[in-house]
């Protein structure tokens, strides 16, 4: 698949700062692409470069196969932009808001017309539209937002962390927007703090820290950063050599570990061997008493990489 987004070298200085720190991705055609760091991480810099609100210290951005520096305009139409706060207008409903930004985007006449309804639509919010704005709430706004970010159809969509600090219903509803999008064709670039946000969304991620990629790849790459393995615990009346080399001797059991009354079998997919591995241990005489499986997720990967919380 070509490539839509193509970043390269990307630096952003504000004085001493580097926010941005030799950043490089690519985004797949139809890919959604997450951008997972905490506040500060460098994460809105890099999209402001990426839409042409920032110039970019050093680096090369390629949108559609525009370079932001030589074919802006061309740059700027092939992209939607959900940042985290647009301007509204409170006394204005919500299609006339629509109406406006579509009229930015050059639209008109009956093309305009089916562009709102159609964004109106998407937004869940089609039975509202004649509402003034002032009278939405902080999600429904949200909504709105990602709204006016698609009216021109755009290849490309750029969302800033569009669920923080809203309801868990518009939350929901904008995460299932986002996989409609691009189950029709359009391809994301999601910027997240929260990771299982980017996990149920995303094609690939990166991890970005203090203006650095840390870590890029598919979900199950990034769990390889920590072993990419499940890890089953099991409390097991008695451990003896025997039962281990049983346990061992499971087909997809790579390896198993003994520690005061406990086993933890390291294996690749915990869902194909835990039936066996218990009916297994029992028919060895041992007496199962509990079994949980624990995976590594973009937190344990985080934490590994860096020292420190997510969430911090
Ligand atoms: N206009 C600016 N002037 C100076 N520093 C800035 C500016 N914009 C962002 N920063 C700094 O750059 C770093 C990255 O910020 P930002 O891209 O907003 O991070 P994120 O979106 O991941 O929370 C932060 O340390 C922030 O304070
Ligand atoms: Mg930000």
């Amino acid at each position: 698949m070509a490539d839509i987004v193509e970043v390269r070298g990307l630096v952003k200085r504000f004085g001493d700062l580097v926010a941005v720190d030799r950043v490089e991705f690519m985004i797949a055609d139809g890919e959604t692409f997450g951008l997972l760091g905490p506040n500060g991480a460098g994460k809105t810099t890099t999209i402001s470069m990426i839409s042409c609100l920032l110039e970019p210290t050093e680096g090369e951005i390629v949108v559609a196969g525009h370079s932001i520096n030589k074919e802006p305009t061309a740059v700027k139409s092939s992209l939607g932009v959900v940042p985290q706060e647009i301007a509204l207008y409170p006394t204005l409903s919500a299609a006339e808001n629509l109406a406006f930004w579509g009229r930015m985007y050059g639209l008109s006449g009956t093309r305009l017309k089916k562009a709102v309804d159609d964004a109106l639509e998407l937004a869940g919010l089609a039975d509202r539209s004649r509402e003034r704005i002032e009278k939405y709430s902080g999600g429904m706004k949200r909504r709105i937002n990602i709204a006016a970010g698609i009216l021109h159809r755009p290849k490309v969509l750029l969302m800033d962390e569009p669920t923080v600090g809203i309801d868990p219903q518009s939350r929901n509803h904008i995460l299932e927007t986002v996989k409609d999008l691009n189950a029709s064709g359009m391809t994301v670039l999601y910027t997240s703090h929260y990771m299982e946000e980017v996990e149920y969304l995303c094609d690939r991620i990166a991890i970005m820290d203090h203006g650095k990629i840390i870590a890029m790849g598919t979900l199950n790459e990034l769990r390889d950063v920590v072993g990419g393995m499940d890890v089953v615990a099991v409390t097991v009346s008695e451990v003896s050599d025997r039962i281990v080399a049983a346990a061992n001797a499971i087909d997809g059991v790579e390896g198993v570990n003994q520690a005061d009354g406990k086993m933890e079998v390291l294996t690749p997919s915990s869902g194909s061997i835990l039936g066996r591995l218990v009916t297994t241990l029992e028919s060895e005489g041992a007496h199962v008493t509990s079994v949980t499986v624990t995976e590594p997720n973009l937190e344990s990967v985080f934490l590994h990489l860096t020292g420190k919380s997510l969430r911090d």
